[in-house]
């Protein structure tokens, strides 16, 4: 049985944080469930660390359902959010709700995600009365970059912190399961999550969220374009992959690689057959 929304939710109430983390592939959903995560994200951050995009504005629904199908096969347990992409949601909300309804049917997650505070409560309210358990994301939104001016820490002034407050009381009344605060500070992302009966979880919000999301390339050092503070590196993969696959060049040049034990034979008798035949060439 899949962790559901409800599992998360009494998470909450009994004060047990909750470890989220992203994840794109077959592969990293295998490891990750095994390492206890109980709530993957396919986040549209997939447009930097998988496709090298310089933001998430380029990310299709369809490279979302692509990566959401690639990391449901992995996964057993975890309960998988997908991402929709900029501009799946925004314009209507009859669009938003097939295009969030493609994610579970075609990709196979349970529940969605998108952007924005009080100017998609109607949005999430749709979705969610369709039956499709929507996670909301405030602060600081990358799909909405260009008009934040770049990726800086949302609600660091009163107003601004109220609006945010009023936000997140707009998506849980709406009907969101739990809400993403990205890029705000401590102070507010913990009045927010005192004030809410749904998990929070926060990326650079500060540890008094409910929970914790990180992007799977930050937290192992795969990704080296740009550090933002609020990831730890817990490995440094990049410098690892490099040495080995560097090691594999020197290998290959220097014809250590293969040997034996990595090559297949034949009988010495056939070889010794082919050795005595005469090859036309063609
Ligand atoms: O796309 C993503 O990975 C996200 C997280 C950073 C919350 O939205």
């Amino acid at each position: 049985m899949r962790v559901t929304i409800r599992d998360l939710s009494k998470m909450k109430a009994r004060g047990e944080k909750i470890a989220m983390i992203t994840a794109y592939d077959y592969t990293s959903a295998i490891i990750v469930e095994r390492a206890g995560i109980p709530i993957i994200l396919v986040g549209d951050s997939l447009g930097h660390v998988v496709m090298g995009y310089d933001s998430t504005v380029p990310v299709t629904m369809e490279d979302m359902i692509h990566h959401i199908k690639a990391v449901m096969r992995g996964s057993e347990k975890a309960h998988v959010v997908g991402d929709l992409p900029f501009m799946s949601y925004q314009a209507d909300t009859a669009e938003a709700i097939r295009n969030a309804g493609r994610l579970l049917k075609e990709g196979g997650c349970q529940s969605v995600k998108l952007e924005g505070g009080r100017a998609v409560a109607d949005t999430v309210n749709g979705i969610t009365k369709v039956g499709i358990p929507v996670m909301g994301h405030l602060g600081l939104t990358p799909q909405a970059v260009n008009q934040l001016g770049g990726y800086r820490v949302q609600g660091r002034t009163t107003k601004a912190a109220v609006e945010l407050i009023d936000d997140a009381k707009a998506l849980e009344e709406a009907g969101a399961y739990a809400v993403v605060l990205e890029g705000v500070p401590k102070q507010l992302a913990q009045m927010i999550t005192e004030r809410l009966a749904i998990p929070t979880i926060g990326i650079g919000a500060g540890v008094n969220c409910d929970g914790q999301v990180q992007v799977f390339h930050d937290l192992l050092g795969l990704f080296d374009d740009f550090s933002p503070k609020h990831a730890r590196k817990y490995a440094n993969l990049s410098e690892i992959i490099q040495g080995a696959v560097s090691h594999y060049v020197s290998d290959v040049q220097e014809q250590t690689f293969p040997t034996d034990k990595e090559s297949f034979s034949m009988k010495p008798e056939v070889v010794q057959e082919l050795t005595g035949q005469h090859f036309e060439t063609v």
